[in-house]
């Protein structure tokens, strides 16, 4: 019998416009894995006001959801993927709700005062939707339920309190979580953005619902956590470092963020696995541009993307004036970076080293004047502008604050060496990507990093047991890389070649997938 897994997620690159990050990627390629093994897949994600205008290859369902003492229409319609794979489809709900920050926005920023309120509520009327289509078999019969991150964790809260749910009882829902940094936790009342408000009267046990620090809050990661019939973690290093309390201030390292105590249930109950996302690894992959293409190529994006606000950034001046000076002879090392700017991936660069100064002082230190640090990216303004000061003093290196997926693949071929310093990673995709290509990779030895970098055989790494250590460590490794590559090339050739061998294949994924989640039980 074929089983008919049914994906919830908030991203789905397998859909123009579906991507914000690593998730997006995940729902793009998880499901065609899981085909190969005679599964079928259908993935469902809100609308944003965008996803229904792609091609749309049916109508679905017009629901009418139970939702702050109204009924709400919503659509839901079948739509065509970039590729076409028969045993996939694509379905996305769509209402005017679901685009509050704008058409096309996936994730609305909130402020300080009320995290995640607008997106709470967004995601709680879309998870409702979902329970609805699940009622009327809409979606066909549904075997497993899989739910990623806490955008569609209510539904298990639907599924276990609501009455009108009851029948999904009989389906098997299983979790995913990729980033337990973001838990969407809201009031359980007394705000437009709270449990009580979008189902009032349901009738819930506190204890099952809450956060354990805020116990007037509903935190739908511990539901997705604590109601799953089985929970997952995108690599076995972060499964393991979740179960431990978080020590941020200190040792630097995140654990479980509060929810180490249901973790640690959920292992205890053979709830919890933690297995490695794939990487897709093609016949051909795009070829490497020369250093003057790259060069051309870095100049065109970084000027389109100041053309595109009516203002010119600090960030895209500097990166111009930097790449205006850059000669025709390619630096002798390239250390490139390619990921969002947030804390958990650059606040290591910016934390004091041994010497007193931001561990980014340390690494153009040691690349000198002959070497280049590319950092492509964008996200928090503040570690943005710490990018952009930096690079307006040092010039070797160039930040480059914006997305591109032409660029993103030219660094993953055209650099030594990767850094990814993160200071907790879930399993991660860059460093996969760059290996992919050949290039070894510098990493903090957390999460799936240290599960898909070897020190010494494909790449380096580092740890360290407070940030200044792993600050050091930081260094201490590109030293040690630097060193390699210029008097060591044959061992320093081997290590490319052992980094472009490495497989992390989404058939392993899958296979875990079938028989540690949907399987078992
Ligand atoms: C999140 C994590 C990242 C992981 C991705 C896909 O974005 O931060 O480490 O690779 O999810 O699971």
């Amino acid at each position: 019998m074929t089983l008919h897994v049914l994906m919830v997620a908030a991203e789905n690159d397998a859909l123009p416009g579906g991507k914000v990050g690593g998730i997006g990627d995940v729902l793009r390629d998880l499901p065609l894995a899981l085909t190969e093994l005679g599964c079928r897949v259908t993935v469902v994600t809100p609308s944003y006001g965008r996803l229904a205008d792609l091609r749309q290859l049916g109508h679905v369902a017009a629901l009418e959801v139970a939702f702050r003492r109204a009924n709400i229409p919503v659509e839901v319609v079948e739509v065509a993927g970039r590729e076409h794979v028969p045993q996939v489809r694509h379905i996305v709900f769509d209402h005017v709700d679901f685009s509050p920050c704008g058409r096309g926005t996936i994730y609305c920023d909130d402020p300080p005062d009320r995290p995640f309120a607008t997106d709470a509520s967004k995601f709680a009327l879309f998870n409702a939707a979902v329970a609805e289509a699940l009622k009327q078999y809409c979606i066909g019969e549904i075997d497993v339920v899989h739910l990623h991150d806490w955008h569609s964790a209510l539904l298990l809260l639907l599924r276990r309190y609501h009455p009108a749910y009851r029948k999904l009882r009989s389906m098997r829902f299983v979790y995913t979580l990729h980033n337990l940094a973001l838990q969407g936790v809201r009031p359980l009342r007394g705000d437009p953005s709270a449990l009580e408000s979008w189902f009032p009267g349901l009738r819930y046990a506190k204890a099952l619902v809450t956060d354990p620090r805020w116990p007037d809050c509903i935190n739908p990661m511990a539901v997705g956590i604590r109601l799953a019939d089985a929970v997952h973690t995108v690599s076995p290093s972060y499964c393991d470092e979740i179960l431990r309390p978080s020590d941020v201030a200190g040792a630097g390292y995140y654990g479980g963020e509060g929810l180490q105590a249901d973790l640690v249930a959920a292992r205890q109950e053979g709830r919890l696995h933690g297995f490695l996302n794939g990487c897709d690894y093609p016949d051909q992959l795009a070829p490497v541009p020369e250093w003057s293409s790259l060069l051309e190529l870095m100049r065109a994006e970084n000027l389109r993307w100041t053309a595109a606000r009516a203002q010119v950034g600090g960030a895209h001046f500097v990166a111009h004036v930097r790449l205006s000076e850059m000669s025709a002879k390619r630096p002798t090392f390239i250390l490139s970076s390619v990921g969002r700017i947030t804390s958990q991936k650059v606040r290591l660069l910016a934390e004091h080293a041994g010497d007193g100064r931001a561990a980014l002082e340390g690494v153009l230190d040691a690349l000198g004047d002959d070497g280049l640090l590319v950092i492509l990216g964008s996200g928090d303004p503040v570690l943005e502008q710490f990018l952009a000061m930096t690079s307006a003093r040092r010039r070797n290196l160039l930040y480059l604050s914006g997305y591109s997926d032409v660029l993103s693949q030219a660094l993953y071929g055209s650099g030594d060496l990767f850094l990814m310093p993160s200071s907790f990673e879930p399993c991660g995709i860059s460093q996969m990507l760059a290996m992919r290509s050949g290039q070894p990779c510098l990493v903090h030895l957390v999460g799936g990093l240290k599960d898909t970098v070897k020190p010494g055989i494909n790449g380096f790494g580092f740890e360290g047991k407070s940030l200044l250590q792993q600050a050091d460590g930081l260094l201490a490794a590109l030293r040690e890389a630097l060193v390699l590559r210029s008097n060591h090339p044959r061992r320093w050739s081997t290590m490319r070649k052992a980094a472009a061998r490495a497989r992390f294949s989404w058939r392993s994924t899958a296979e875990n997938c079938l028989n540690l989640l949907y399987r078992a039980g």
